[in-house]
């Protein structure tokens, strides 16, 4: 296993295998949330401008299981951990709509597809917390009208969040670590590349090989709450 404190400027970017064992269906595994639902369904702005209840819906039945019974499990904590005691640079990306990151001690976390816990106003692009369901008469605290809110989630077609700054740590950065994330959606599947072109040493912890393992230097398989705390310790 590689020395971690060898290195002096980290990025880890997470995806939903992190939080897998909490309990937060991923997307693409055997019982995955896509396969209840067709994501131009549900995660697009076609979608949302065609039946924002049923979009609404999605998104408010995930954020009441995050708030009613999904808690941070040990990967998220020791990464916190981790990222308390290093003396270095250290950026955590996620591409999960959860806040069990923040719950299990981390901070500035750069959340590229958005999260369940806030939401948008259509009209003002204003952003408030949220932990109630977003329904058709919920009403915009800016436009105090309803039918304004939509989720404060990223959908495909829509540009990820914070990819400038991503992209500056991870040319700057000389560890990639990617967690629980299948490399099969860009631009995040594409950040060991970029990390790897100015010579990062790049590691992939993940349950199984993800679409882009072949692109990582160093690999260890297995759960998230087995491998993370054993690889940041
Ligand atoms: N421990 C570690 N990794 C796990 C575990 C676990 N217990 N369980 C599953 N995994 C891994 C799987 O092997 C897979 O590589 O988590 C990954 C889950 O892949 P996806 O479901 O595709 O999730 P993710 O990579 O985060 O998807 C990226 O796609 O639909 C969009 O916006 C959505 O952010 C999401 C993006």
């Amino acid at each position: 296993m590689i020395n971690i404190r060898d290195y002096h400027s980290i990025v880890v970017l997470t995806g939903a295998g992190i939080s897998a064992e909490s309990g937060v269906k991923t997307f693409r595994d055997d019982d995955g949330l896509w396969n209840g639902y067709k994501v131009e369904k549900v995660a697009t702005p076609e979608a949302f401008d065609e039946n924002p209840n049923l979009v609404n819906e999605f998104y408010n039945l995930r954020r009441q299981q995050l708030i009613s019974s999904v808690k941070p499990n040990d990967a998220h904590i020791a990464l916190a951990e981790f990222s308390h005691i290093y003396t270095g640079n250290f950026t955590l990306v996620t591409q999960n709509v959860d806040n069990l990151h923040e719950q299990g001690g981390s901070e500035h976390v750069l959340h590229m597809h958005g999260e369940l816990l806030k939401a948008r106003c259509v009209n003002t692009e204003q952003i408030f917390n949220i932990d109630s369901p977003i329904d058709p008469d919920t009403k915009c605290q800016c436009c105090q009208r309803s039918g304004t809110l939509r989720p404060h989630i990223v959908w495909f077609g829509e540009m990820p969040l914070y990819l400038e700054e991503i992209e500056k740590r991870l040319l700057e950065c000389d560890l990639f670590i990617a967690i629980g994330t299948s490399g099969q959606v860009y631009p995040a599947a594409g950040f060991v590349q970029m990390a790897s072109m100015t010579d990062a040493t790049t590691v992939e912890l993940n349950l199984k090989p993800s679409d882009v393992h072949s692109s990582f230097n160093h690999a260890y398989y297995g759960p998230a709450t087995q491998i993370v705390r054993e690889f940041f310790s």
